[in-house]
């Protein structure tokens, strides 16, 4: 018989469907780790909860998720709602004694964080994680070997972007993304944080203080119902600028970047560590390889290194071919099955402890750009 694990999903938009789709690709995955088989999904929108209907194992529809919770055959939830629900929601999955992978930002704040945080703590038996997939490409899992090797020396400055253009056309509708009420103050901030955070964070390179910069570049949108002009409430782009330390005491500038308004962008990811030794770059531009560049006294000349397929999670695909978003949300989730079962996971999803410290630095970036001052953050490291 096939081994399963039983899901219910929450909210069936865009992040609903792809786990939908990575769970009936599973045969993708080598070895026999569990499937999770969707049995039960659940939306308030009735046209995307109709789009389950194309999922086999999807038997149960719902409208009202606390229904869903008092299904006794799910085990596991994953949940994909708008921000300001997280808390409630996601309290209301780990109080049912369902195991939950939950969306970033995990919470729309530091308070409603406290909320989930109040629910895993009622409910320890309770296995919770937050989504981030970009860490599973093969080419930033080839820098995190690298960097726990100890090749990179002594670090020089990292620098973690994540830059969107979409917002770049003026026409395009206000979406949930940029209103307070639905998004939180974070704004872009929220939604794109917990990609830029999740490897620096695991590497155990931390924050110690932030400077920030946030722009709200364009102050008003067409409401795509009535066609009425809505004021965007919320930041378009944030850098960051912090002074970061790794695990062996190495002081230096790292920024963060989270941009909606970026020229020419898709979904760009970059993670670029330096060091004295070493230093390394990726990019979803290039998704299939890795930049380096050795230092050798006054030379140091960057090269390419193709990755291909080298999965955390050994897949059918053959070594050369390229590797795209969504085989990162296949590893992701099959790294989340393997902790459930406690299985083998090299690399785990982001921790609630990591989500404590994500909440803890954009809320510190919200009083610096505020107040204009450099905030000290707590020297907890929960990476390391
Ligand atoms: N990991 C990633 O790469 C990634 C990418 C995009 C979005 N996200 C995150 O996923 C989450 C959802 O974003 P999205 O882009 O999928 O949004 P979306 O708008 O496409 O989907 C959200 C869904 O939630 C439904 N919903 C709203 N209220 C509900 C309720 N009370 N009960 C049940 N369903 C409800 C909506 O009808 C909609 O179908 C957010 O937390 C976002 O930050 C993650």
């Amino acid at each position: 018989m096939e081994n399963t694990v039983s899901f219910g999903v929450i909210g069936c938009g865009l992040m609903g469907r792809e786990f939908a789709s990575a769970s009936l690709r599973w045969l993708h995955l080598k070895g026999d780790l569990p499937r999770p088989r969707i049995i039960a999904a659940c939306d308030t929108n009735e046209e995307n909860l109709n789009w389950f209907r194309k999922d086999p194992d999807t038997k149960f529809f719902y409208r009202d998720y606390r229904d869903m919770l008092k299904n006794p055959q799910i085990e596991a939830v994953y949940v994909a709602v708008p921000h300001f629900l997280h808390a409630r929601v996601y309290g209301d999955v780990i109080r049912a004694g369902k195991h939950l992978l939950g969306e970033k930002p995990f919470g729309m704040d530091q308070k409603a964080f406290e909320e989930i945080e109040k629910a895993m703590a009622e409910r320890p038996d309770v296995f919770v994680r937050c989504t981030s997939e970009f860490p599973y490409y093969p080419a930033v899992q080839q820098m995190i070997a690298w960097f726990r090797e100890g090749k990179f020396g002594r670090i020089i400055e990292a620098k973690f972007s994540i830059r969107h253009s979409s917002d770049m056309d003026l026409s395009k509708p206000i979406n949930w993304k940029r209103t307070l009420a639905a998004n939180g103050a974070y704004g872009c901030m929220g939604d794109l944080g917990i990609h830029v955070q999740h490897l620096p964070f695991r590497l155990g390179l931390m924050p110690r203080t932030v400077n920030a910069v946030l722009a709200n570049l364009v102050k008003e949108r067409r409401d795509a119902q009535t066609g009425e002009m809505r004021p965007c409430e919320t930041w378009d782009n944030a850098i960051l600028l912090c002074e970061g330390e790794s695990p062996a005491g190495d002081r230096f500038p790292m920024t963060f970047e989270m941009k909606r308004m970026a020229p020419g962008c898709g979904n760009t990811v970059e993670y670029e560590i330096y060091g004295m030794e070493l230093s390394a770059g990726f990019s979803t531009d290039d998704p299939n390889a890795l930049r380096y560049t050795v230092s050798r006294g006054q030379e140091q000349a960057w090269a390419r290194l193709p990755v291909g397929q080298k999965t955390l999670y050994p897949v059918i695909t053959g070594g050369i071919f390229e590797f795209g978003f969504s085989d990162a949300l296949l590893q992701m989730f099959a790294a989340y099955i393997s902790e459930l079962k406690g299985l083998p996971c090299a690399f785990p999803c982001f921790t609630p402890r990591e989500a404590k410290k994500s909440h803890e630095l954009l809320t510190a970036a919200l009083m610096a750009n505020e107040e204009g001052k450099t905030v000290r953050l707590s020297q907890d490291a929960p990476g390391r």
